[in-house]
């Protein structure tokens, strides 16, 4: 039988307090406790980005870490960027520019895009291919992607 702990942490805004086994991963509690499927499970390595997530305002691999990592901190997943059910502009810009596919790895592409323009809202498309390295997306051919990204820097700059 698995041991459970007691864990408190917010979740796109709101407390959530819950006892969750002391092996589970980050995102099994996200998809498989609390049912947020947007983050997605496909290499549970570390090394595609389908399970981008944020915590502290940090984009993190959530299969790589711990469920009880995640003790009284912050943690924000793709359906936190919505706001009153409208979508996140990089989610309007992904959209706008062809750049979703069959759509698997678009919430980690998505949030890892989001967290790279709110550090530095003057990315160069150079940075943003480095910045979106470690999402692998089987569709795109990644072009689109940039072009989405590079259009909501470009938002920001006109504003
Ligand atoms: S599922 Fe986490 S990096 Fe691939
Ligand atoms: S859109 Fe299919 S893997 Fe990226």
């Amino acid at each position: 039988m698995s041991v459970k702990t007691e864990l408190t942490f917010t979740l796109n805004g709101r407390p959530v307090t819950l006892e969750v086994p002391v092996e589970m991963t980050a995102l099994a509690l996200l998809r498989d406790g609390l049912d947020l499927k947007g983050t997605k499970y496909a290499c549970g390595e570390g090394e595609c980005g389908a399970c981008t997530i944020e915590v502290d305002g940090v984009t993190v691999n959530s299969c790589l870490m711990m469920a009880v990592d995640l003790q009284g901190r912050e943690v924000m997943t793709i359906e936190g960027l919505q706001t009153n059910n409208a979508l996140h502009p990089m989610q309007q810009s992904f959209v706008d520019h062809g750049a979703v596919q069959c759509g698997f790895c678009m919430p980690g592409m998505i949030m890892q895009a989001n967290y790279l323009v709110k550090k530095n809202p003057d990315l160069t498309r150079e940075e943003m291919t480095r910045g979106l390295e470690g999402n692998v997306c089987r569709c795109t051919g990644y072009s689109k992607v940039l072009d989405a990204v590079a259009a909501v820097v470009g938002a920001k700059q006109e504003a």
